[in-house]
């Protein structure tokens, strides 16, 4: 099914009938899966493009037992698959081969709360959306959000660094994070968990663990900074003539709505039909015109007046200028999700179509569509390649839909996009990660001394490579175990 392959390393053992034994004292009966059902479930991924055998799946319900499953699992060089919600799109958070699946949604408290400061404190197994609920009640958001909303954990969201919809307004999670409560391979519990905005106490480790795809530790309990909520939101639906339009748009946009601008997303033309065809519920926002280029904006404020009135200005001002060429301000909540939907939906309407080649790329905003037009010439009448992403973060997403898995096909896309990427400076995944897809075109956006510092992080934090093998690490796929 999937594109990338790896053998099995002889270093880690076999699940035997003693470890199940043990795994059974440490979290419970009902905290060790071997179901069928279950566990063909956690075995595959959300694209069902990457798939393992795993024999067990276990669900700590606290730290320690997290700690004492690693430090079992590591005397007995047993390999471990640390998962969240399973909606990772780069084959990270499924086994490869037979590894242990670790799944924390079990650790799913909020721990604390601070509504002076905006701080949550809470496990890594908490849903995101659950997250926002509950301090949305109490007049916070969270500062992030994306289609996976539902499902996804604030542990896989740190262990990928997850950009999404809001990064734009509240920047990434290396900043947000503040603190974080993480177990090693060997079971030792790393206790980071910091409440403070500043703290320059020497190196700031956390961020080795944000971003680290479950290869360096399991990430137990997050320390977070989160907005207010407010209450004004403007959210428009645009469509634009040509690319170039939509690059003097975003320049306006950050002009003119400044401080409220709060998303700035893209769909190109095959992007929304794909989501128009595959999602029930949707239509098309502009049906009266026909265009190649669409943008989300949104504007969140807390003035309403004046957010409005800055929105309009905006419009009428890029419309003038030709950059806009029709829109629509949503007029209340549920049209403004209609717009949302078809935006967040687009990967799921992919899915529907059938295989999917997805590339995340970092590119200058001059180069974000080229490499689409690019593509889409190369493959021809072979495949529909289609461009959306969070074009105000310089962040593509290039996607390939096609009948079924090709590998002809698939020779005609990589390392050709890896190769463009790199000839434009740009990052080979801005926010996926690497996991299991992309551990070969890690250098096409690290140097090699990048690269080698990684591994000695790796080898340091995790000695006999048990935790996430065969991900990130270019090497982590071959059978030589860390000295
Ligand atoms: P999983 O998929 O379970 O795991 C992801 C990785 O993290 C794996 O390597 C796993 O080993 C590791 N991991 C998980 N939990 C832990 C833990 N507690 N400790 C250590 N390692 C752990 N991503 C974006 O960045 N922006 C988007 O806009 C975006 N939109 C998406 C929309 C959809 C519809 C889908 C399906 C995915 C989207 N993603 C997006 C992908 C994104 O990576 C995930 O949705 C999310 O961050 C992963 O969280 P998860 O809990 O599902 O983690
Ligand atoms: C998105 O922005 O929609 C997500 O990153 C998912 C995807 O790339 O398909
Ligand atoms: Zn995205």
């Amino acid at each position: 099914s999937g594109n990338a392959s790896a053998v099995k390393s002889s270093r880690f053992d076999k699940l035997k009938e003693p470890d199940v034994k043990f795994f059974k004292s440490a979290v419970g009966e009902k905290g060790v899966i071997m179901d069928k059902d279950e566990l063909a479930v956690a075995n595959i991924d959300w694209m069902h493009k990457y798939q393992g055998h795993s024999q067990i799946l276990l669900r700590p319900q606290t730290t320690r037992q997290v700690s004492e499953i690693l430090r079992y699992c590591n005397s007995r060089n047993l390999a471990v698959v640390p998962q969240g919600g399973n909606t990772g799109l780069v084959g990270g958070g499924v086994p490869v081969h037979d590894e242990v699946i670790m799944n924390l949604g079990a650790l799913n408290k909020i721990i604390s709360f601070d509504e002076v400061s905006g701080i949550l404190v809470c496990e890594s197994g908490c849903i995101l959306e659950n997250l926002d609920n509950y301090i949305g009640n109490k007049g916070f958001t969270m500062p992030l959000d994306l289609g996976a909303k539902g499902s996804c954990q604030i542990g896989g969201n740190v262990s990928t660094n997850a950009g999404g919809l809001r990064l734009l307004r509240y920047g990434s999670l290396h900043g947000n994070v503040l603190g974080l409560e993480v177990v090693l391979a060997d079971g030792t519990v790393v206790d980071m968990l910091g409440t403070l905005i500043k703290d320059n106490t020497g190196y700031d480790m956390k961020q080795l663990f944000i971003g680290g795809e479950g290869t360096l530790g399991v990430v137990t309990k997050v320390s977070i900074l989160v907005p207010a909520k407010l209450g004004s939101v403007n959210t428009a639906f645009l469509a634009c003539e040509d690319y170039e339009s939509c690059q003097n748009v975003l320049k306006e946009a950050k002009m003119q709505l400044g401080e409220i601008l709060s998303a700035f997303e893209f769909i190109d033309r095959a992007a929304l039909d794909m989501a128009l065809t595959h999602l029930s519920g949707t239509r098309d926002p502009l049906p009266q015109s026909w265009k190649n280029f669409y943008l989300l904006i949104e504007t969140t404020g807390s003035d309403e007046a004046h957010d409005k009135e800055k929105l309009h200005r905006f419009l009428e001002s890029t419309m003038e200028k030709g950059f806009v060429a029709d829109g629509v301000v949503a007029q209340g909540s549920t049209q403004a999700d209609s717009f949302w939907q078809i935006r967040e939906g687009i990967s799921e309407a992919i899915g529907k179509a059938g295989a999917v080649y997805k590339y995340d790329f970092s590119l200058p905003p001059k180069y974000f569509y080229k490499i689409v037009e690019d593509l889409r010439g190369r493959l021809g009448s072979a495949a529909v390649v289609l461009g959306y992403g969070h074009l105000g973060d310089g962040n593509v997403h290039l996607n390939v839909s096609a009948p079924e898995y090709d590998n002809e096909l698939l020779e005609k896309i990589e390392p050709y996009v890896f190769e463009w990427v790199a000839k434009h400076k740009g990052s080979v995944s801005a926010e996926h990660g690497i996991g299991f897809m992309k551990p070969h075109a890690l250098h096409y956006s690290k140097s090699t001394e990048a690269i080698m510092l990684m591994e000695k992080f790796k080898s340091l934090l995790d000695p006999k490579g048990i935790l996430n093998p065969y991900k990130v690490l270019p090497n982590a796929s071959k059978s030589t175990p860390n000295p």
